[in-house]
């Protein structure tokens, strides 16, 4: 079997470059992304240093231009992307209530990297999964995306969450007769710069759940809400 290859999104930091790490050991090649170019750079000399050896592209999920680039980049050394994992993500709206939230520097943004950078990626990568017929996509998504459980505050994280959480039920429902599997899951509280020191989880667990749904076999699950490795309610 051929190695296969990932993409991890905003993985120069937190549970993204925790998921890069496990995935080398797991002897898959893996491109390590960052919309900072140093920053990105810096987390691969980090995994050298331990003997892991990823490639690193710069990717701003946000930006077109980056994102037709890194498809152009991966077809062209690879010729194929086998796991895509969306996992960068901002949480910008803390402890401001919805109708105060600002539309432009809040709303916008985090709906453009949480949901649509998502969105663009899967659009890209899926016709490059069909042609090797095999694709696993990983939306890394949270507990405050869970419809059923929604309380007031975090409008813009909130919405983006539940938006990816949508979108993987419709792309895994159009990909059902094929071999890409769209999963989402919440790594639950993870000691990050956006969980914060107090967070109960670490960044092995957090990514535990990604990692799994990564490397699923054909027969796997799709289109599931996922925390460790469990159904969470929607
Ligand atoms: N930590 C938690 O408790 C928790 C809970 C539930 C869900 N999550 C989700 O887990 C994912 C990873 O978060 P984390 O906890 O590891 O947070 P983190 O340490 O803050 O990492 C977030 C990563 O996303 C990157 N990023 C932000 N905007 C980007 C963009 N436009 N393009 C590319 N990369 C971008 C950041 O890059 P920079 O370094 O350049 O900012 C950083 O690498 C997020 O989707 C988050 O919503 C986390």
């Amino acid at each position: 079997m051929e190695q296969r290859i990932a993409l991890v999104t905003g993985a120069n930091r937190g549970i993204g470059l925790e998921v890069c790490r496990q995935l080398v050991r797991l002897g898959i090649r893996v491109v390590l992304t960052a919309r900072r170019e140093d920053k990105g750079r810096a987390a691969v000399e980090e995994l050298a240093a331990e003997g892991l050896n990823v490639s690193f592209l710069p990717l701003d999920v946000t930006s077109e231009k980056d994102r037709l680039r890194i498809l152009e980049d991966i077809t062209r050394e690879f010729g194929r992307l086998d796991i895509l994992i969306n996992n960068a993500g901002i949480s910008i709206d803390f402890n401001v209530p919805a109708l105060e939230v600002s539309f432009d520097e809040v709303i916008r943004p985090t709906i453009e990297t949480n949901l649509y950078g998502p969105l663009h990626l899967t659009q890209l990568f899926v016709p490059l999964m069909r042609k090797h017929d095999y694709g696993r996509i990983v939306n890394v998504s949270s507990g405050l995306g869970s419809f059923s459980k929604i309380t007031s505050g975090r409008i813009a994280y909130r919405l983006s969450k539940v938006g990816l959480n949508a979108m993987t039920k419709v792309f895994a429902d159009e990909l059902k007769d094929t071999n890409i599997l769209v999963n989402v899951m919440t790594p639950g509280w993870v000691r990050t710069n956006l969980g914060g020191v107090k967070a109960e989880r670490s960044t092995e667990q957090g990514a535990d759940t990604i990692i799994w749904l990564a490397t699923l076999p054909d027969d796997g699950p799709r289109g599931r809400f996922f925390r460790d490795r469990q159904d969470f309610p929607w």
